[in-house]
């Protein structure tokens, strides 16, 4: 292939290098509104009444919207519909949205914004997992407080256990995850004419944000658009949540008949936008003196916040993983949604996964341990090969590399030359080598896949530039320039006359969301279907071109076409393609629409086949550890990731290194702190940690490719992956270096010393 697999330019990188891309804050339009949020000084209360009349006498502001003014239904439609646009009758988390003040310029709005008051009767607020569960519970959803529960049962896991060799028993807790974007929330709603509406925005998902502004509008969706405008990273966090910025924004232009402009401060983005849910795992397994596994009992909990969002999907998803890559014919996982009042939380990188592999690749270091097995071994001997069946009983019959990547990061990282158990390091300065092994169910799978499709569209234009029309976005992770050249390879044009343009609801029809690792496999396979049609037309201005006397004799590759029988002789371009394409009169556009490869659930057991493929990584992380003050290094992280095929390997590796980066942070430094009466502590990067360039590690990033027989040219899908197994790996190095077993997430140096818990 003359682009796939090629390390070609990013489509966006010399805009973003100029400083020439546009984010939604810098567009602006004539007679635009300026939207400040005022937002509940509770976690949990009733809302009495609110006063707006001090407010509203401020000098530009032009009106004060609250829950009783939105022109549809006031709750966003996601899969449960329990959130409201604005907050009415209740409050249910400190900073939630309770009235939108308008006014003229941004600073009016956030004067007026202090004056509005609230009569609000506090009442007292669950928050945490533990608070939420016990009996005595005061019930804030539903009968039990959980938004949604799974249950997974293969075999007879608590029969398997009574007879099992060894039984291992832990619990691990894992922390919110703030995904950090450097771009905050933010859209314009701009009214046009007939009643039409439309949105710009920074977002993952224009179609949810579609159905969003149509429901707190009233209004069909062909008198709604969005467009995406060029996305300063979303990482899952631009997934549910600006459906609730952009039917806000869409709400105060409707009503004032003016475009109207809601972005966010930092401040409010970390209090109100969702976040990697916290996470309680109970772990029971059961194991032969081989350390092969026989059974596995897994309760897994997390902390949905104050609605339900995404967790019913986030949920499925890590209960279905909450094993690992492992084989074992007795598996019972149970798992629970859990409301509190706090933020909702949502989708981040892995989505409901990087906390059950925390406790799933901590647990079998712990098994390895006291068995007395190699780290590095006991995954060998467990893990997913070609045949092995998942804890759902699906058969992975393909496209599985989970031992390449052990063997390759393994002998990459020289795991053989660094291993030695902790009781044979000494000094001061340890150091330790961890290993984990992820699988990660690409795209929506069973849980999802009603909206597992995507369309796409494809245009010629007369001087033979090619226009692509994609339903998933571009929000940093490379999209555009993958797609562009799966599209490229399969027209048969040149890389650089493809492009793929930014998302918009009125070129292409639902194509479901942005995640999941979905969008190179799903609109890649799209770009294919509408390729092959355009593929004979080609061909057939060729065989015109060159004189052929048909469309067989001809050969189009890389943007040239020629006789296969005189490659060397005669050629015309792609720009002479296209305009005899024209003159001929043949349509020089195709539409695709792929949907996924099936996959299947039972509702009571969970058996079935969860995902239609996976993808597998091992990361090996190395650290040094000061014994005196518990401050520790980590040096390398040594990563092999199947993917399928890499389409473009420098974005891969791109993606390698920033997931390493955000999943270090989450092993070591991430963590958000509430006070007692639910106000979150930390919501600035002033005291929300991240690591920067300065903790980057040394980063040795490997593809191993087990071509998928259904992806664009073999490739699966793993933007997650990389963040979702490093913090196991360093946990499992700390352990390697100093003996201690770090159960609950981040790591620091107080722990290591045993001074926090
Ligand atoms: Mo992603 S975490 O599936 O938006």
């Amino acid at each position: 292939m003359p682009v796939v697999g090629k390390p070609v330019a990013r489509k966006d990188a010399l805009d973003k290098l100029r400083g020439l891309a546009r984010y939604i804050d810098d567009y602006n339009f004539s007679d635009i509104l300026h939207i400040v949020t005022v937002r509940s000084p509770h976690a949990y209360g009733r809302l009495k009444s609110i006063d707006k009349s001090a407010a509203e006498r401020m000098p530009g502001v032009v009106g004060v919207i609250t829950a009783d003014q939105v022109p549809g239904k006031n709750a966003v439609p996601l899969v449960l519909e329990d959130e409201p646009f604005l907050a009415q009758d209740y409050v249910r988390f400190h900073g939630e949205p309770v009235a939108l003040v308008v006014a003229e310029s941004y600073e009016e709005a956030q004067a007026a914004a202090a004056l509005v008051t609230m009569d609000i009767e506090p009442l007292k607020p669950l928050l945490s997992i533990r608070d939420a569960i016990a009996e005595s519970a005061p019930k804030i959803y539903g009968s039990d407080n959980c938004f949604s529960r799974y249950n997974v049962e293969k075999g007879n896991a608590e029969e398997a256990m009574k007879s099992a060799k060894h039984v291992f028993e832990q619990e691990y807790e894992t922390p919110y995850q703030e995904h950090a974007y450097l771009e905050t929330n933010g859209v314009i709603a701009v009214p046009g004419i007939e009643g039409t509406m439309t949105v710009y925005g920074t977002m993952q998902c224009p179609f949810y944000v579609h159905d969003a502004v149509a429901q707190a509008l009233g209004r069909e969706r062909n008198q709604v658009r969005i467009v995406q405008t060029t996305t300063g990273g979303g990482f899952g966090g631009k997934e549910d949540f600006p459906s609730v910025v952009a039917g806000q924004a869409a709400i105060v232009a409707q009503l004032f008949n003016r475009p109207a402009k809601l972005i966010y401060k930092r401040e409010e983005d970390i209090i109100a936008s969702s976040k990697r849910h916290p996470g309680l795992i109970k772990m029971k397994i059961g194991t032969d003196d081989n350390g092969k596994i026989t059974a596995a009992l897994i309760d897994y909990y997390v902390d949905g916040g104050a609605y339900s969002t995404l967790t019913p999907i986030v949920l499925w998803r890590g209960t279905v993983h909450a094993l690992g890559p492992y084989e074992c014919d007795h598996v019972h996982i149970r798992s629970w949604g859990v409301a509190t009042n706090k933020v909702p939380c949502g989708a981040y990188r892995g989505f409901g996964s990087p906390q059950v592999i925390f406790a799933g690749e901590s647990m079998i270091d712990e098994i390895a341990v006291a068995l007395n097995i190699d780290p590095i071994e006991i995954r060998r001997i467990n893990g997913y090969k070609v045949g092995s069946s998942t804890a759902t009983s699906q058969i992975i019959d393909q496209s599985c590399g989970l031992m390449e990547t052990i063997e390759k990061a393994s002998a990459k990282a020289d795991w053989k030359g660094k291993w030695q158990k902790p009781e044979q390091r000494a000094g001061i300065l340890r150091k330790g080598v961890g290993v984990s092994t992820v699988y990660y169910g690409v795209g929506l799978g069973a849980g999802g896949k009603h909206l597992d499709r995507a369309g796409t569209s494809i245009t010629i234009m007369k001087d033979g530039s090619v226009h692509c029309a994609i339903g998933n976005v571009e929000m940093g992770q490379g999209a555009r320039t993958v797609l562009a050249q799966i599209a490229a390879d399969a027209l048969g044009a040149p890389y650089d006359l493809v492009n793929v343009v930014e998302t918009d609801t009125n070129l292409v029809p639902d194509s479901g969301p942005t995640v999941a690792s979905r969008t190179t496999f799903m609109s890649g396979n799209s770009l294919m279907l509408a390729a092959e049609q355009l593929r004979p037309r080609l061909l057939q201005a060729a065989a015109e071109l060159l004189g052929a006397p048909g469309t067989d004799a001809v050969e189009l590759i890389d943007g040239k076409a020629f006789l296969k029988a005189d490659p060397n002789g005669k050629q015309f371009g792609f720009r002479e393609l296209a305009a005899k394409l024209y003159a001929i009169r043949l349509m020089p556009s195709a539409f695709g629409w792929f949907i996924a490869p099936d996959s299947s659930y039972d509702k009571d057991t969970g058996q079935g086949n969860a995902y239609f493929v996976y993808s597998y990584c091992t990361n090996i992380a190395e650290v040094e550890v000061d014994m005196e003050t518990g401050e520790f290094r980590v040096t390398r992280i040594t990563s092999a990731h199947d993917m399928g095929k890499a389409i473009n390997p420098q974005q891969v590796e791109g993606q390698i290194e920033g997931g390493t980066l955000q999943g270090m942070g989450y092993a070591t430094m991430e963590e958000i702190r509430h006070d007692a009466n639910g106000r979150m502590l930390n919501n600035a990067f002033a005291t929300y940690i991240l690591p920067t360039t300065e903790d980057t590690p040394e980063l040795d990033p490997i593809i191993v490719e087990h071509a998928y027989d259904r992806g664009p040219y073999g490739a699966k899908g793993f933007g997650e992956v990389p963040l979702m197994g490093i913090a196991p790996a360093i946990s499992n190095a700390i352990y390697n270096a100093t003996g201690i077993r770090i159960r609950k997430l981040p790591i620091k140096p107080e722990k290591i010393l045993g001074l926090d818990e």
